[in-house]
């Protein structure tokens, strides 16, 4: 009997046992990465609007919506026309067709750009979804071309096609997030108490040596300069890297997995592919200790006296290696 669990057991099993194709996924991915990064700085300013940075999450399941949705509904109308033998249905599923073929570039491109800095667990899955929906991306193709040579049958059919893979493609998307946890933060729910808590004596944090503390379980990365003191959780949002092993540079850390890079005043995403913040902690020394305490709801994030604690965002930092 068909059961989700079953179908997820035989698409996992073939990407495990199909010669090669998990390894070249995960080689591709890099090769996708590696062109990312030989384009300096303006190569990572495309990739992180289309991993979806200034929206705080990714942007590629936000276009699927588009596509998904026009492709889904050209269909509904196709059937509908051929119900009623209706014309502007026809021109209405031809329309939805052709929006969906068109908002599937930028769709594709944002999927791809995310599969460059995926998990290498995940980067399987990855490709065989990119490959479905290239596939079915080609048959809505087709329809739309058989659609304006009026060969309305032709187009119907591919398009059913396209909506059958499409749908495939579609569910291996929600299980690469919902099971891989692809595209969601990878910060463990927040734990540091609102209150001050002391986490280190303030002599054994050097500059240029990040420390990493232990509050309540979780990792928190010190850094300092100065006297200016930082504080962020340890655990990258994008996959899970450790943020200690980065490198440290302008105030910021580039995360040793897949590169996102972090302020470490603020937290702010400076480059993908991680598009969620990372928890960042008010700090002041006490009595030679150093405290740290949770951002509170409503609490001015910056405030005038913290400047000086936490220092600025363009000066040089730390330089690790
Ligand atoms: S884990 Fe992917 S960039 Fe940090």
């Amino acid at each position: 009997m068909f059961t989700p669990q079953r179908f997820r057991a035989q698409v996992d099993e073939f990407i495990e046992n199909y010669p090669g194709f998990k390894q070249t996924s995960q080689e591709v991915a890099q090769k996708i990465q590696k062109a990312i990064f030989t384009q300096g700085e303006d190569g990572r300013e495309v990739a992180d609007v289309l991993h979806g940075k200034q929206l705080g999450h990714p942007l590629h399941p936000l276009l699927t919506d588009i596509t998904i949705g026009s492709w889904t509904l050209g269909v509904f109308f196709d059937v509908l026309s051929f119900l009623t033998r209706s014309q502007s249905s026809r021109k209405a599923a031809n329309r939805l067709i052709t929006l969906g073929t068109i908002s599937a570039v930028p769709t594709a491109l944002a999927g791809i750009t995310d599969f460059s800095g995926i998990k290498q667990d995940a980067a399987g899955h990855g490709a065989l979804h990119g490959i479905i929906n290239s596939v079915a991306l080609f048959f809505f193709w087709r329809s739309m071309k058989n659609r304006s040579r009026n060969h309305h049958l032709t187009g119907f059919f591919y398009s059913t096609l396209g909506l059958g893979l499409m749908t495939f493609g579609a569910w291996l998307g929600g299980d690469l997030v919902y099971n891989h946890r692809v595209g969601v933060s990878h910060v463990p729910e927040e734990q540091v108490a609102g209150d001050w808590t002391i986490v280190l004596a303030a002599d054994e944090l050097k500059t240029k040596e990040p420390q990493v503390v232990k509050v309540k379980k979780q990792p928190i990365l010190l850094t300092k300069q100065g006297k200016n003191i930082s504080a962020v959780h340890a655990v990258c949002s994008h996959a899970g890297g450790p943020l200690e092993q980065g490198s440290f540079r302008d105030g910021c850390v580039q995360c040793p997995w897949h590169g996102s890079v972090f302020n470490l005043t603020d937290g702010h995403v400076v480059h993908g592919p991680a598009t969620f913040e990372q928890p960042h902690y008010q700090t002041r020394v006490t009595d030679g200790q150093i405290e740290i305490r949770r951002w509170r709801l409503g609490m001015d994030k910056y405030p005038i006296e913290q400047k000086d604690i936490h220092g600025q965002n363009d000066q040089a930092l730390l330089d690790k290696t």
